[in-house]
Parts: structure tokens; C-alpha cells; sequence
């Protein structure tokens, strides 16, 4: 049987800073939920020492999500530690992940530390760490831009201080493949004591090459590989996991590699983070785009008529993506609108699913047809993770050449009726200048985007919107048959979103 590679999902930390997502505690609970259902063998849940919040859903998720380890960020510094190991305290299986940098350039303008200081703080970490956790992940941050030689003494020195896993960071995407996989076989060569541990990396995507870099680091003995769901994460991005892990499975004839990932799970895992994050994928990425299993060329499609394999390499069925099924009309019933929701993986209680339901019968009255696409829309529209503040009542807009926009708006709150009117430079500006004035939100709308749930001219559009306020950031999303009305929906759930403070501090 071919190695294992061992999975290490960051998304939630990592992919959380990618800039502009916002994820919420109850967000994080429900992806590292669908993380425990892929199989992941470890979930970085977060770093609790950022902020209190941090600390709670790390806490929430090592309480709650049960199968793989649940790690957790923190600086050399003991508080961090102290913090990390109060938030894993609840896991059955946990690990401490303590990093600092060691490249010149991070040594010299960001520490103001001396090689011998960094070592020993290292070292003295590792070892405090150990005193609560049988598991410690050390990362030398800016690994790929160090010295080689004082990186191997690094390495050497904390796997003696006891680090179970050494983990090679390309913090800022400057490696190339070739480049990289030398530096695994330097550090595999050259420090004595590497097979007390397992070595991992984790790669950043500026220059593209974060999943080239991390298949040539597990070519050159890497045995963990580190990455994020839709390659979400600081700046470009990490390595991403689908790509990481259709590559080892497509390609085990090559690679002679294996991971424990249960890969129909990755197409709701990547929706997930999309919906959650508000970060949409390009149509052309590789496993998730919308594209990637989509003939568009004549003979292509000849071919993949006559025979899959010639122009498929793997299987749309393979990552979970289901062909997209006209399910239901406006006369089915509500058994099976729940079947349906269960075939495709939700569980709902009997409340949400009263609401979907009724969601799914007003769709039916302006869209004959009713595709699963529709179902997760409305599924992940409906039943929000976020508890609606504001709720949208109702929307009115006219515009037109000759006209000036204007909106009318109703919101309820807490049982209460606002209603209010403004005129803006087109409808949807209207309704959010409207929205600001009820809410009082005075937000800065920095991002706006709508896609067309499925094909056809009544389909569901789905418009996300990312708003700024002061530092924060905070994205919504909305569904509708109207796109005046996602739009309102959209900018209300960011709203609600920016209120309670799930948002990220920039
Ligand atoms: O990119 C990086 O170096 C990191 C470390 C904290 C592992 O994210
Ligand atoms: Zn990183």
C-alpha cells in the first residue's frame, strides 16, 4: 500500500485571514463540521491569542468536532502557549503549532533578534509547550528564505527539545519547485534527528507554484502538507487542498502517494467556505471552478459522449459534484423537498426546515424549475448562520432613463416595523442608502457581485457584497429571483454580520 500523506487543513486560520473573510464562531464550527466529514487528519482551528473570540470558537470546535486533531496557533511567547492550551483543552486529540520567524530579513527589521536568541526562544517554547501537549508543530516562519545551514540547526535543536512535526513555511511564496525540494533533502540529509519527527510544509501561492511546491516537497520527504479548501488565505493564498488532494489520488500511479481524504466531500466543503467566506472561486480553477468538468469545444464533447476518459481525467462524481438535477416543481410536497435536503447532505431541524420549505414554495411560484443549485441556495440564504438583526421585509425600487431611483424599504427588528425611502444613482443604491438610514449602518460598500444561480432567464441570482466600516469588513450574501431584492437581502445579512461583530478586524 502507497505512504500516506498527512492532510493539515488551515483554512480557518490561514484561509481566515484571507483579506476580507469574515467568519463568524458558528461559521467555523460548521466548517470545521464538513473538515471532520472530509477526513482531514488535523484542523487548525485558529490562534487564540489574537483575540477572544479566536480563543472561544478554537475552544467551541475542539469541543465539538470529533475525528481529527485540532490544532492551534501561538507565538513564542508563553502567554500565547497558556491561551492555545486553555482553547484545545476540550479535544481528544490536540495539537500546539508554535512558530517563529528565522530568515534574515525577519531577523533583522521584525525581531530585532539575534540568530542565538531566536534558537533559544524556539527551544524554550517547544519545550514549555511540551509540558501540555504531547503534540508540538514547530514552524521556522520565512523557512524557505533562511539560511540552510542555521535552518537544519533549528530543526536539529527542536526536535530535540521535543517538536513532533517540523513544519517548512514558504511564508511569502517566493520558492520555486525544484528550489524547494532541494531544501526538504537538505533538511532531510543534514539534521541528524529529522525521523523523530515528521516534516511537513506549507506553501503561500504569490507566485502560483504553492501546490508545485508542496507536491515537489512531498517528492523530497515531506510527510504533511498544509493547506486551505479553495486555496483561501493570507494574500494569494495557500496551497489548496482539493488540488493537493485529487493530485496524490489522480496521479498515484506517479506519485505512489495516498491521503485519508474522503474526496466526495469536496465539492460541499468548497461551497461551504465560498458561501461562509463570501470569497468566490474562478470559474477556471482547478477540481472547484465552475468550469473544470465542463466540455465546451465540439469534438470534446463528441469524445466524453463516446467515452468519459478521453477528455475527463477524473470524475465530477469523484469531488461530490452531483450533475445538476432538475428535483422538484411547485407541486411537490414537503416529504420530498426533505428527502431531497437530505440527498444532498443538509439536516435541518423541524423549525428550519418549515422555512426553507416556505422559501422553496415562494421560488416555485416564479421559477417552474427547481434545481438541486436552487436547494443549496436557498438552504444557505434561509437558514444563515447568522442571527437576522434586521430582517428584509420588503423592497420597492423604480428607476428607469427619465427617472430618479428611489427605494422604499421595510426592515423588522425584534417585532418592529421600520420603514424609510431614499433616492440613489441607480435602484440598488437607493435601497442600500435606504438601509443605512433605517440601520444606521453608514457602511462603505467596497465590493459588489451578482452570479446566476443556475441557467435559464428566472433564475436565482445571488448577489455578494463586501462592506467596510472603520477597520472592519464584513461580507453578505442574498439570493432572490429579483436581484434588487438579493441585493437588499445581501447588504442586510452584512449588516447584521458588521453589527454583531463577527467581522474581521483589518
Ligand atoms: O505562512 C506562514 O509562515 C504561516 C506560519 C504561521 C506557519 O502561516
Ligand atoms: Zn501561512
Amino acid at each position: 500500500m502507497s505512504e500516506k500523506i498527512i492532510i493539515f487543513d488551515t483554512t480557518l486560520r490561514d484561509g481566515e485571514q484571507s483579506p476580507g473573510a469574515s467568519l463568524g464562531a458558528e461559521a467555523k464550527l460548521k466548517i470545521a463540521g464538513q473538515l471532520a466529514k472530509l477526513k482531514v487528519d488535523v484542523i487548525e482551528a485558529g490562534f487564540p491569542a489574537s483575540s477572544p473570540g479566536d480563543l472561544l470558537s478554537v475552544r467551541t470546535i475542539a469541543e465539538k468536532t470529533k475525528g481529527p486533531v485540532i490544532a492551534a496557533l501561538a507565538r513564542c511567547i508563553k502567554k500565547d502557549i497558556d491561551l492555545a492550551v486553555q482553547a484545545l483543552e476540550p479535544a481528544v486529540k490536540k495539537r500546539l503549532h508554535i512558530f517563529l520567524a528565522t530568515s534574515a530579513i525577519h531577523r533583522k527589521y521584525k525581531l530585532r533578534k539575534a540568530k542565538q536568541e531566536i534558537l533559544r526562544l524556539a527551544v524554550e517554547s517547544v519545550k514549555y509547550g511540551r509540558r501540555f501537549c504531547d503534540d508540538v508543530e514547530f514552524s521556522p516562519e520565512d523557512a524557505s528564505r533562511t539560511e540552510p545551514d542555521y535552518l537544519c540547526q533549528v530543526v536539529e535543536a527542536v526536535i530535540e527539545a521535543g517538536a513532533t512535526v517540523v513544519n517548512i513555511p514558504d511564508t511569502v511564496g517566493y520558492a520555486t519547485p525544484v528550489e524547494f525540494g532541494k531544501l526538504i533533502m537538505t533538511i532531510k540529509s543534514n539534521v541528524p534527528n529529522i525521523e523523530e519527527a515528521v516534516l511537513s510544509v506549507h506553501c503561500h501561492d504569490d507566485l502560483g507554484l504553492a501546490t508545485s511546491n508542496s507536491l515537489s516537497a512531498v517528492e523530497n520527504g515531506a510527510r504533511q502538507v498544509e493547506c486551505t479548501i479553495n486555496g483561501i488565505g493570507e494574500r494569494a493564498g495557500n496551497a489548496s487542498l482539493e488540488e493537493m488532494v485529487m493530485i496524490l489520488k489522480t496521479r498515484e500511479d506517479y506519485f505512489g502517494f495516498r491521503t485519508g481524504i474522503k474526496t466526495k466531500e469536496i465539492y460541499p466543503a468548497s461551497r461551504l467556505v465560498t458561501t461562509l467566506t463570501g470569497i468566490h472561486v474562478q470559474p477556471n480553477k482547478a477540481i472547484v471552478g465552475d468550469n473544470a468538468f465542463k466540455h465546451e469545444a465540439g469534438i470534446h464533447q463528441d469524445g466524453v459522449l463516446k467515452e468519459k476518459r478521453t477528455y475527463e481525467i477524473m470524475s465530477p462524481e469523484s469531488i461530490g459534484l452531483k450533475e445538476s438535477r432538475l428535483v422538484l416543481g411547485k407541486h411537490s410536497g414537503r416529504h420530498a423537498f426533505g428527502k431531497r435536503l437530505e440527498g444532498l447532505g443538509y439536516k435541518l431541524s423541524e423549525k428550519d426546515m418549515l422555512k426553507a420549505f416556505e422559501r422553496f414554495k415562494r421560488l416555485a411560484d416564479k421559477k417552474k424549475e427547481i434545481y438541486d443549485e436552487d436547494l443549496t441556495a436557498i438552504i444557505e440564504d434561509e437558514i444563515s448562520v447568522v442571527p437576522e438583526t434586521f430582517k428584509l421585509v420588503y423592497v420597492h425600487t423604480t428607476s428607469g432613463s427619465q427617472t430618479i431611483p428611489t427605494a422604499t424599504v421595510r426592515l423588522k427588528k425584534e417585532g418592529k416595523i421600520f420603514q424609510d425611502a431614499a433616492c440613489g444613482d441607480g435602484p440598488v443604491d437607493a435601497a442600500y442608502k435606504t438601509i443605512d438610514k433605517i440601520t444606521g449602518l453608514g457602511a462603505e460598500l467596497v465590493d459588489y457581485s451578482l452570479r446566476a444561480v443556475t441557467s435559464g432567464k428566472d433564475a436565482l441570482g445571488e448577489v455578494t457584497v463586501r462592506i467596510r466600516k472603520g477597520k472592519k469588513v464584513s461580507i453578505g450574501i442574498g439570493t432572490s429571483t429579483d436581484i434588487i431584492e438579493a441585493s437588499a437581502k445581501a447588504y442586510v445579512n452584512a449588516a447584521n454580520k458588521m453589527g454583531r461583530g463577527s467581522s474581521l478586524a483589518l
